[in-house]
């Protein structure tokens, strides 16, 4: 019998409401889109990778500084970097911050992370990676988690190998996209390692990749034997997809619902970003959130195309009248914001 979406499970004493992990996404997982998955049923949510080596360095490449509320709880943050030291320094800021957990980064195929010793490239240094582990979870009290992929190559068994020895070394759950580093986004995720992993550790294992409908949710959940699936790219622009996989809504959104989310996922994030650098981190968002038949392809062009957000903004209405609302409602609904800032940039550099 494969778990109910809809049910809670924990990472140690971390209880999380359903089978839904909203997945870490360079690029896209700002504050906005944690808080609408959560809206949605995404039982725990994840920040972006954020790069310990701004601690050291402060010559990071940044998207600017990562922010976290009380109303995103659960949550984790993630953090990579390849030095133990250092990595634990970023954990006690990520507790001080008020998140519930830490998540690790070995996934991170990006040839810039990957040089430096960190992300995926971990899977093929299990030392380093042990002792990584072990300095962050010495460091803190909350738990520690870890994302992986299978391996850098083709085929790789890598994280059979390193995973129980993560576990050992203080992992409290375990992340799996089971494709290798080579492999990107190619292909299609081999979960039947996921399954052998869930196997050989005795701490929850979460599955992530191409988990796009509930259907599918299930399946993977009941193959696997993962405690959680995690959705990634099918909840780009996509809230409704988490709410069908919770089993909360059927069929496509209206438009005044999209138009709705989309300009409060706007306002959202120039508050977060400011209105610079959010202009031309939105634009991927237009494609994303109008895409999928529900609006004629050229309005998102169009969209893309013009200089300001107000203007995008009074398009969108244009185009969904009775969008506004929507919006005053969702607006209505929002909790009060208690926004801590981490010191801790989130790097500019996309994947996992
Ligand atoms: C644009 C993008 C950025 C990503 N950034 C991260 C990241 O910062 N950290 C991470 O662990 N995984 C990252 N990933 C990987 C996802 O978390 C997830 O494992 C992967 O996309 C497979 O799941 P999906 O098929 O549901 O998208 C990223 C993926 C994408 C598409």
């Amino acid at each position: 019998m494969a778990v109910q979406i809809e049910s809670s499970w924990r990472i140690r004493d971390i209880e999380i409401p359903t089978r839904i992990v909203l997945a870490p996404m360079a690029g896209v997982s700002v504050q906005a889109f944690r808080r609408q998955g959560r809206r949605f049923g995404a039982g725990l949510v994840c920040s972006e990778m954020v790069s310990c080596a701004g601690l050291s360095h402060g010559n990071e490449r940044t998207l600017g500084y990562l922010r976290i509320g009380r109303d995103e709880r659960p949550l984790a943050v993630q953090i990579f970097g390849a030095e133990p030291g250092v990595m634990a320094e970023a954990a006690r800021m990520v507790e001080d911050a008020g998140a519930d957990l830490v998540d690790v980064n070995f996934g991170c195929p990006v040839r810039k992370v990957t040089k430096t010793g960190a992300g995926a490239t971990l899977l093929e240094d299990p030392d380093r990676a042990c002792r990584i582990v072990e300095a962050v979870a010495e460091s803190v009290d909350l738990p520690v988690t870890v994302k992986m992929r299978r391996g850098l190559a083709d085929g790789s068994r890598a994280a059979l190998e390193v995973g129980p020895r993560l576990v050992e070394a203080g992992a409290a759950s375990l992340t799996l996209h089971p494709r290798s580093a080579k492999q990107m986004y190619t292909g299609t995720a081999d979960h039947a390692l996921t399954a052998e992993l869930v196997e050989l550790v005795d701490v929850p294992v979460v599955a992530s990749g191409d988990v796009v409908s509930r259907e599918r949710a299930g399946e993977v959940l009941q193959e696997t034997g993962a405690a959680a699936v995690m959705v990634g790219r099918a909840a780009q622009g996509n809230p409704w997809a988490i709410g069908e996989i919770a089993g909360r809504l059927d069929g496509q959104p209206a438009r005044e619902e999209v138009v709705a989310e989309l300009v409060l996922f706007m306002r959202a994030t120039v508050d977060e970003l400011g209105e610079q650098r959010a202009t031309g981190f939105l634009k991927k968002f237009y494609g994303w959130y109008l895409g999928r038949g529900r609006f004629p392809k050229p309005f998102k062009q169009e969209l893309v195309r013009l200089e300001g957000l107000a203007d995008v903004e009074e398009r969108l209405f244009a185009a969904a009248p009775g969008a506004g609302d929507v919006l005053a409602r969702l607006e209505g609904d929002l909790p009060e914001e208690d926004d801590v800032l981490l010191d801790l940039p989130i790097s500019a550099y996309g994947g996992g």
